[in-house]
């Protein structure tokens, strides 16, 4: 998904540079410590939180968890900070870069959750390692990733569905909860289940959505 370019989101951006990190340079460690007004709290991460919606409520309705939401796009970023200046998300901070570098971004088994919504399908073959489940970038999730610690994946798409699932099994990871319709679950998953921009978009359209909980096997 690409945004139409918004010249005040920029600039909000540009103007807010304890709110948001862009593009860190990946041989110096970030100090998430100093970010955070609560320092000592866990931090959950999101990587392409496109609008925000989602990492906005959950840093809301969890103010005794740290969150970072991983975006690639200057202009998500823009609306993203827009939402947490309003609301005063003291316990949300932006990254503005690409999640390939994720590992650069934590230290090892530092991070209690791991959010995909709705990435990118890349259906082509040759994109493969584009998707955001490829094997590679599960690599880095597990070097940052605490060894209790979940990912947890929600997609509209089938066929990035199944390959994903085929990509955490061959990889060896443990699944905890699997959904292929997931808005018609029982009542105590949907009262805790945050609705996306897409999610919300697609479930509209009568679309299923899927899900997926998983956790990798200690190294
Ligand atoms: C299809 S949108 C989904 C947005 C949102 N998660 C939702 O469910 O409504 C995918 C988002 O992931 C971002 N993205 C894609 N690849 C990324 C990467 N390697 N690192 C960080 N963000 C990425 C895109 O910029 C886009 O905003």
């Amino acid at each position: 998904m690409r945004l139409r370019n918004k010249p005040w989101a920029v600039k909000l951006v540009n103007d807010h540079p304890e709110s948001v990190l862009q593009n860190p340079d990946p041989s110096k460690k970030i100090d998430w410590r100093q970010r955070f007004a609560k320092p000592d709290q866990p931090i959950s991460i999101e990587i392409g939180s496109g609008k925000g919606r989602f990492i906005t409520t959950l840093a809301k309705e969890h103010p005794e968890r740290n969150f970072v939401a991983i975006e690639l796009q200057t202009t998500a970023a823009g609306i993203i900070l827009r939402t947490k200046l309003t609301e005063q998300l003291d316990n949300l901070q932006i990254l503005r870069g690409d999640a390939l570098n994720i590992n650069y971004f934590f230290a090892p088994h530092s991070i209690d959750h791991l959010y995909l919504n709705f990435s990118d399908p890349w259906p082509k073959a040759r994109h493969e390692k584009r998707r955001l489940t490829y094997r590679a970038f599960l690599e880095r999730y597990q070097a940052v990733l605490k060894s209790a610690g979940e990912l947890e994946f929600k997609t509209d798409n089938a066929g990035l569905f199944a390959y994903s699932l085929q990509s955490f099994n061959n990889y060896g990871m443990i699944f905890d909860f699997v959904s292929v319709d997931l808005h018609h679950e029982a009542e105590e998953i949907l009262n805790k289940n945050i609705e996306t921009e897409y999610e919300h978009k697609f479930a509209e359209r009568g679309n299923p959505i899927y899900a997926v909980h998983a956790h990798f096997v200690e190294e």
